[in-house]
Parts: C-alpha cells; structure tokens; sequence
C-alpha cells in the first residue's frame, strides 16, 4: 500500500504532516514517500509537477496532497504556476472523477453564514468531472484580430467522458439516498444539451437511482435556498469548480471538507477542498481536519479500507464533541486549539 505524499505550499506541510500521523497511528504498514508539486517545486526544479513527482505518482496507489500555490508565484509564466502542477497530476494519472462531500457536522451549526434549520443535518456530494471541460478544451489563447486582442477557450465533452462521470454519480447515489441532480446549462450550451442527454442514456441502467436536472444558475441559487434537497450533483469541470465552493460554504468552513480524485480503478489523489492559505501559513493554527479526513476517503475509496475510514471519522466527530476547535472554527466555549493539538486530539481520539 504505497502513498506518495505531497506536503505543497503554504499550509500545506503543516495539515499533512496532520493527516500522515494519523495514518500511521492506523498501525496499518503504508509505504509513504514525499516529493514536490506546486511552488515548492518550481522553486526547486523549475516544474510545478517534476519529472520525480511525476514518477512517484505513477507508481503510487494514492496520494495524498496539502494544497499549492501562493502570492509570490503569481506573476510566473501561466506553464509555471503551481495550479498548473494541480492541474497536470490530476490529467496525468487521469484523476477524472472528483468526490467533494459537504456534510454540517451538528456541533458546528452555528458555524454556518445560513440560518441553522437551513443547512442542519445537510449532507451533499458534488461530483464533478476534473479532466475535461473547458479547463483542458482547444483550442485556447489569446490572439490578435482586427487590432485588438481576442481570448478564448474552448468547452468540450465526449460522450464517453459523460458516461464515465455519469456512472460514478449513479453509483455513488446508490449507496445513499438514491438521487442525482445532474447540473447543466442545456438552454445555451451544446456541449451541455449533449451532457444532459448522455445522463439520461446513462440513467437506463439505474432504474433504482432518481435522475433529475437543473440549470447551473439556478442550482447555485438552490444550494442557498434550499441545499438539503440535494443528495448527489454531478457536473462538468467548471461548473463543478465553483458550486463546490459555494456548497463548501453552507457548512460554515472550507477547513472541514475534504476530497478524493479517482481514475477508473479507485486510484486516487486525496486533498483538502480548501487552499494554500498563505496568510496563516507556517504559524501552526491551521486546520488539519479537512486533510485528515480526505485520508479518511483514501481509506475508503483507493484501500476498501471502510473500517479504518470509519475509525477516523470518528475521531474526528470525537474531537469536534470534546470542544476542540481551530481559529476557523472557533466559538466562545469552546477550547482553541493549533495544528498540531489538533492532530494529537485525533489521534488520541482514535483509540
Ligand atoms: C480546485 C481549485 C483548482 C481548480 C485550481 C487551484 C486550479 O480551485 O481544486 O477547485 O480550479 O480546479
Ligand atoms: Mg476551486
């Protein structure tokens, strides 16, 4: 069982040294080696996603990511900037299906911007399509017509890659309430009639699953309106990027939620859904829990490891009951607490 483990930027180092003990206090003889992606590796080699990371990615059964990026590599070269790390692993091992959850843990109601009787008890997975889209579509650029610039990118999907993403959420559903809201914008976009059509041929072969559709508009106003009418939503690369932001939102901090990205055979990439956090980076308060539960969905998804998975969930439910809680996630009452206690608490929760 071999885990490349890629620390990255910012807080990054900080939550997966977090997520890595917890794995190892599992007792459960993983392999983890480290290498670079993101800043720390243009700095290093000049590649956000090098040759060596690239190798070690390859021959791993998981990974497992803090996040990338940072203020003092954005003015590089687009083909330099380590989003393009994120963005080459995730094509490179054909990452295709990414699982983020939103799940309110109920000691963190008020954590919520949204009225509590609105998002208690919420429990969403957005599934979102990571390798195509217009993210990946050509052509793209900016070029010069008739003496002004002119940018442009290209949204594409095959009807195969539908399919796969479409089989993913129905499978998904299945071992939950059985619903997929499949998430388009069919009344303008080609690309997305064909989306919607490819759903329903894929629906056929899950008689037990509820198909339903929404326009992505009105799906990023549903999800603040009304988010627990929601069980799974799947949609492309882009749409997926930003609903699943704003889902992140309804359950009061991005620094709970984790994420799995899966090839066909349940390889995976597991990272937090929240970023590099610069601002309080290297000052031992961020965290860990977002990453540590995507080691969690490691357990789950890549090893079948449900047992394992389930044991740190608990911990981590423990945890938040004992009253431990980060900055992010802070409220009178309750006891702050930085990084690494967090950790410790984990762990010693798990026994
Ligand atoms: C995400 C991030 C990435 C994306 C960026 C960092 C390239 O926003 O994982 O959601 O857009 O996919
Ligand atoms: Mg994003």
């Amino acid at each position: 069982m071999k885990i490349c483990v890629l620390p990255g930027d910012g807080i990054g180092p900080e939550i997966t040294a977090q997520a890595v003990r917890v794995l190892q206090a599992l007792d459960l003889k993983f392999e983890m080696e480290e290498a670079l992606l993101g800043g720390c590796a243009v700095d290093a080699t000049g590649n956000p996603y090098p040759e060596a990371t690239q190798k070690l990615a390859r021959q791993a059964d998981a990974i497992l990511l803090g996040a990338v990026g940072g203020p003092q590599w954005d003015s590089l070269p687009r083909e330099k900037r380590p989003e393009r790390g994120l963005l080459g692993i995730r094509k490179d091992l054909n990452l295709f299906a990414n699982l983020r959850p939103a799940i309110l843990y109920p000691e963190l109601a008020n954590a919520s911007t949204l009225k509590s009787e609105i998002v208690a008890g919420l429990d969403i997975l957005i599934i979102r399509e990571l390798t195509g889209d217009i993210y990946f579509g050509q052509p793209r650029g900016v070029r010069e017509e008739n003496g002004e610039r002119v940018g442009f990118n290209t949204m594409v999907y095959s009807e195969s890659e539908i399919r796969r993403i479409g089989r993913v959420a129905f499978e998904a559903a299945r071992k939950r309430d059985k619903r997929v809201c499949s998430v388009d914008k069919m009344n303008v976009l080609e690309c997305t009639q064909l989306w919607r059509d490819v759903m329903v041929e894929v629906s056929k072969d899950y008689p037990d699953v509820a198909l339903s559709h929404m326009l992505v508009d009105n799906a990023a106003m549903q999800l603040v309106k009304a988010p627990k009418q929601f069980d799974v939503m799947v949609t492309g690369n882009m749409f997926g990027d930003i609903l699943s932001d704003e889902a992140s939102m309804l359950t009061g901090s991005i620094g709970m939620l984790p994420s799995a990205s899966l090839d066909e055979n349940n390889k995976g990439l597991y990272e937090p859904s929240h970023g590099s956090a610069p601002d309080i980076a290297g000052k031992g308060i961020a965290n860990p829990l977002a990453t540590i539960l995507s080691a969690a969905m490691l357990l789950r998804y890549t090893f079948g490891l449900e047992e394992a998975a389930l044991r740190v969930e608990a911990a981590v439910k423990k945890v938040l009951a004992q009253g431990y809680r980060t900055g992010d996630i802070y409220e009178r009452g309750t006891t702050k607490v930085g990084t690494q206690e967090m950790g410790d608490a984990v762990i010693a929760a798990l026994a």
